[in-house]
């Protein structure tokens, strides 16, 4: 087993590669001058099994145009087994036409992963699940609950804790979630526009009174809909409220917006390399994801069971 860095989260790849005690495949990924990528290997890959380790997150499309050169060199030096580990993927929010005549990227993006010839996709937290049904290959949705389950039961335990969805779309990710923090109470923020561009209306289902309110979510973005959603709890008598969330896209000033919000904590993982700021603000706390990826892709090295990780 190999595994190979792209440049958009190294520290996340070298933590992988320390988990299974493995070094990272000698390779330069780096720019021509126009900025074209280029990709050299400088170790044999000749029938290896390698996970190529690279979230497509900011600049999302040089990242992955990055992992997409990387697969390729991978595949004309005859590596066995080629596995795309995109802890983030990028471009999954366009996983539908919103519109006439607009683009399903998220499903050009899967078509070109597998065109570049990767033969296996490694993620955690897809947007949807059903965007691994973009993949004619096989692909592990890995979930972040158990780790941030792991995380909320250490520092509060379940007392007093409701979990909440900042959107109806998230009710399925809340109520995982509720289940490992011994079936806790759960509740949904609906989020309601007037008329379009006007303010959210923000009605809460469920009863959020004298509760420790837990938002979950897979993105936080500009930090608009977790800002508002902890503003609404808070407004419906919550004593705090505290966000977990898989991916800090965390663009634009989305971190000084996350810091003068009325949130206790954000909680994110590494999929994506925080920036200065998320590593310097007192309210965004960064959990590790190396221990669940370096373990599945063990598992799928091994091929053993993915899937019993989350029992
Ligand atoms: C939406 O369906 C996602 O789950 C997130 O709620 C959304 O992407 C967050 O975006 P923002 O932080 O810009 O409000």
């Amino acid at each position: 087993m190999k595994i190979l860095a792209g440049n958009s989260n190294l520290p996340l790849a070298r933590a992988i590669a320390g988990y299974l005690e493995l070094p990272l495949t000698d390779a330069s990924v780096r720019r021509f001058a126009d900025e074209e990528v280029f990709v050299e290997i400088h170790e044999n890959v000749r029938g290896e099994d390698v996970f190529v380790v690279q979230p497509t997150s900011f600049p999302a499309n040089d990242n992955l145009m990055e992992l997409l050169i990387c697969i390729d060199a991978l595949r004309r030096a005859s590596a066995k087994r080629i596995t795309a580990v995109v802890p983030y993927f990028g471009y999954a929010r366009q996983d539908r036409k919103p519109g006439p005549r607009t683009p399903i990227s998220a499903k050009l993006v899967a078509n070109l992963i597998t065109e570049a010839g990767a033969d296996r996709v490694l993620s955690v937290d897809l947007h949807a699940g059903q965007i691994q049904g973009f993949f004619d290959i096989p692909t592990d949705n890995l979930y972040a609950a158990p780790v941030m389950a792991a995380d909320i039961l250490a520092r509060n335990g379940a007392k007093d804790i409701t979990v909440v969805s900042p959107d109806v779309g998230g009710v399925v990710r809340a109520r995982a979630l509720a289940k490992r923090l011994d079936n806790a109470p759960l509740a949904i923020v609906d989020k309601r526009r007037d008329k379009p561009g006007s303010s959210e209306v923000m009605n809460i289902i469920g009863d959020v009174s004298g509760r420790a309110c837990i938002l979950i979510d897979d993105i936080v973005d500009s930090g608009g809909t977790l800002c508002n959603a902890a503003q609404a709890l808070l407004d419906g008598g919550a004593t705090s409220v505290t966000a977990y969330i898989t991916h800090g896209v965390l663009s634009g000033g989305a971190v000084a917006r996350v810091d003068g919000s009325a949130l206790t904590e954000l909680v994110i993982t590494d999929s994506i390399l925080p920036t200065e700021a998320t590593n310097a603000s007192k309210v965004i706390r960064v959990l590790p994801i190396a221990p669940l990826l370096g373990e599945a892709i063990r598992r799928i090295a091994d091929e053993s069971s993915v899937s019993s990780l989350f029992d």
